[in-house]
């Protein structure tokens, strides 16, 4: 039997509802049963490119009872009225990242989800890019030492177009690449959580009314600091990564190349491939098997606790500790 899936969010800026939509026809043990876009014309080309049923109405994709799963692919602002109403229809969810856009949000998703015994998952494929399993591997295999550092940075200059350039849906480079870096950063230092966050945030270059560029300061309650850096209008960028431990740095200056340097010189990695698929994988063994859910809803509200905070700390230009409860 396979779960069946409807897909929320069929947009064209990254082909992002086509992706989820191909993801999902790839796995075994989840059917695409159903595809919804508030947008005629995405619905159109959701029919002419999936061959499944399109709905016309959010209300209609999750009263279909051949429906068991929620696949939201929508704006950051939609996540969590979608998700709650998914979840208050007996479905599962998973949101795209950014979760949401705050941590009471992200409290009154999970909560719904665990009223309707449901699950909930967020979309943090990023844990599965091939840099960041390079970054893992190198890590664990001892060569960098105890890690005191990490700089994790994806910047350059783009035009957040559409939805993206507005601060009311969610739009911002702390809720786009930052939901990704941080939620890196927070499972590499597991089980070391969140302490402290300073944040300074710029905008401007592009006409948007969200901050264009963020960089944030994370320690972490076993000492480790890390420092997340996203942004849109930056002509030069900053290394993807660079991590400092007390026997080795790890160096990544963009995302195909890695070098790790200590007292007996430099030797250049090799970077892993991207292993996207295995978070769909996961997610139908879960259904499906009741394997456990790699990505917890639990661990990306820890990501919005920290945004929250880098928010906070931006706008008053202090330091803000942040709860794990
Ligand atoms: N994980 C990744 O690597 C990755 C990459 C790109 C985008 N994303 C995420 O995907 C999500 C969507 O981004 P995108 O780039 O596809 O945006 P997009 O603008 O291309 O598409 C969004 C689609 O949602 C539709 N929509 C808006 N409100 C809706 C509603 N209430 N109900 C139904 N449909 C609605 C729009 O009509 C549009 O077609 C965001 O959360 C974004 O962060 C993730």
């Amino acid at each position: 039997m396979s779960v069946g899936v409807g897909i929320v969010g069929y947009g064209a800026q990254f082909s992002m509802g086509k992706h989820h939509s191909d993801s999902v026809k790839a796995t075994e043990g989840l059917e695409l049963a159903g595809i919804y876009d508030i947008e005629p014309e995405r619905r159109t080309a959701a029919r002419e490119e999936q061959g499944v049923a399109v709905f016309d109405s959010y209300e209609g994709l999750v009263a279909e009872l051949s429906i068991g799963l929620v696949v939201l692919v929508t704006p950051h602002d939609t996540h969590a009225p979608l998700s709650i109403q998914a979840s208050r229809a007996g479905k599962h969810v998973m949101t795209e990242k950014a979760m949401c856009l705050n941590t009471k949000e992200a409290d009154s998703m999970i909560a719904a989800a665990k009223e309707a015994g449901k699950t909930l998952t967020v979309y943090q494929n990023r844990r599965w890019d091939g840099d960041f399993l390079t970054v893992k591997m190198v890590l664990e295999s001892g060569a960098v030492g105890r890690v005191f550092q990490v700089e994790s940075s994806v910047n350059g200059w783009w035009y957040p177009a559409g939805w993206r350039g507005i601060r009311a849906c969610g739009g911002g480079m702390l809720y786009d690449w930052g939901a990704h870096l941080v939620d890196q950063i927070v499972q590499l230092i597991l089980p070391a959580m969140p302490k402290i966050v300073f944040a300074v945030s710029h905008a401007g270059a592009h006409d948007v009314d969200i901050e264009t560029q963020s960089t944030v300061t994370v320690l972490f309650d076993n000492g480790v600091s890390a420092e997340i850096d996203v942004g849109c209008m930056s002509h030069i960028a900053r290394p993807r990564w660079l991590i400092r431990g007390d026997k080795a740095a790890f160096h990544m200056p963009d995302w195909k190349h890695a070098t790790l340097k200590d007292q007996g010189g430099e030797v250049q990695i090799g970077v892993e491939e991207d292993r996207w698929a295995d978070l769909y994988k996961n997610l139908s063994r879960h259904l499906n098997y009741g394997e456990e859910l790699a990505v917890k809803p639990e661990q990306s509200r820890t990501v919005m606790a920290v945004i929250d905070a880098a928010f906070a700390s931006a706008e008053t230009g202090k330091s803000v500790a942040i709860g794990n409860d």
